[in-house]
C-alpha cells in the first residue's frame, strides 16, 4: 500500500543506518514471502521512501495480535535466530521484528513457521519510523538492538542508529519501567551507546559495573561468533525506561 503517488515528492533528509543489500531471495524465499507473509508480515503504509512509514499510521497492536500482551521489538533482527528463539520460548509475550532485509525476513518467517510460533509480526521497514509512526507510544516492553552496522569509519559515523536524537525516539515508543537491551561487538559504538544513553534524560542504567552482564534472552548469532573470532570484546548494555 501507498499514498506515496498523491503526494509531492519527499525524501529523507538524514542517512538511514542500512545500505538496503540487492534482495535476491532464493526460490524458497519467494514462496516463504508469498505463502506466510499474509500472517507474519504487517501490511504498512509507506510515505515516499520504499522502507518509510506513513505518519500518522500506528498500528493497534491489540487488534494485531489479537490479545494484550506485553510486546518486545526487535531492530535489525536479521535471519530472525533471536527473535524466533524468544518467540518460541515466551508464548505469552508479543513480538515484533524490523528489519529492511527482506531475504532475512523470509528466513525468518520459515523458522518461525517450523517452530508453529504464532506470537511473532514482522515489519520491513525502518526502525526509527516503525517507533515513531507504526507503534503507538509507550506500547514497547523491550526493545533489543543486538549488533547494529557499526558503521566503522569516521566519515561513516552519522549513520549509526544509536544517537541522541534516535534515544528520544526509543523512549516514546517504551513504556515507564520497560527496558533497552544493546550489545554491540564495536567497541566505539557501545562507547558511543553509552554515552548516548546515560546522557538520555529518559533512560537510567540497569548495570553496575562497566557493561552489562549477557543478556540470556539474546542466542549466539552469526555476527557475534565473527566479531568474536575477531577477538572482539562483545558489550552487552541496559537501559530502564523511567516512569
Ligand atoms: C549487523 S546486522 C545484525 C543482525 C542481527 N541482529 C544479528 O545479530 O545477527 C544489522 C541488521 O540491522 C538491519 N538494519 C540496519 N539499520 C536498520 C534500520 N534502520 N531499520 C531496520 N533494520 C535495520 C540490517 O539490515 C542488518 O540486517
Amino acid at each position: 500500500m501507498s499514498d506515496a503517488a498523491s503526494e509531492p515528492h519527499r525524501y529523507r533528509e538524514k542517512p538511514v543506518s542500512f545500505v538496503r543489500r540487492s534482495g535476491r531471495m532464493t526460490d524458497g524465499q519467494d514462496r516463504a514471502w508469498a505463502d506466510l507473509a499474509p500472517f507474519y508480515v504487517i501490511d504498512v503504509q509507506r510515505d515516499a521512501a520504499a522502507t518509510s512509514i506513513l505518519p500518522g499510521s500506528a498500528i493497534d497492536p491489540t487488534v494485531v495480535w489479537e490479545r494484550d500482551a506485553p510486546l518486545v521489538v526487535e531492530i535489525g533482527s536479521g535471519q530472525g535466530h533471536a527473535i524466533v528463539h524468544a518467540a518460541t520460548n515466551h508464548p505469552d509475550t508479543d513480538f515484533l521484528a524490523v528489519e529492511v532485509f527482506r531475504a532475512g525476513l523470509a528466513r525468518t518467517m520459515l523458522d518461525a513457521d517450523r517452530e508453529d510460533v504464532r506470537n511473532l509480526r514482522l515489519v520491513e521497514a525502518n526502525a526509527p519510523e516503525v517507533l515513531q509512526h507504526l507503534l503507538p507510544a509507550a506500547s514497547t516492553s523491550e526493545l533489543w538492538i543486538f549488533f547494529p552496522d557499526p558503521w566503522h569509519k569516521n566519515k561513516h559515523n552519522k549513520r549509526r542508529l544509536v544517537t541522541p536524537e534516535f534515544a528520544a525516539i526509543a523512549a516514546a515508543a517504551v513504556k515507564g519501567g520497560g527496558m533497552l537491551r544493546l550489545a554491540t561487538d564495536w567497541q566505539d559504538y557501545a562507547d558511543q551507546m553509552r554515552d548516548v544513553l546515560d546522557a538520555s534524560p529518559d533512560f537510567d542504567r540497569a548495570f553496575a559495573g562497566e557493561w552489562a552482564e549477557r543478556f540470556d534472552g539474546r542466542v549466539v548469532t552469526a555476527f557475534e561468533r565473527k566479531g568474536a573470532a575477531k577477538g572482539r570484546a562483545i558489550r552487552d548494555l541496559a537501559y530502564r525506561r523511567r516512569p
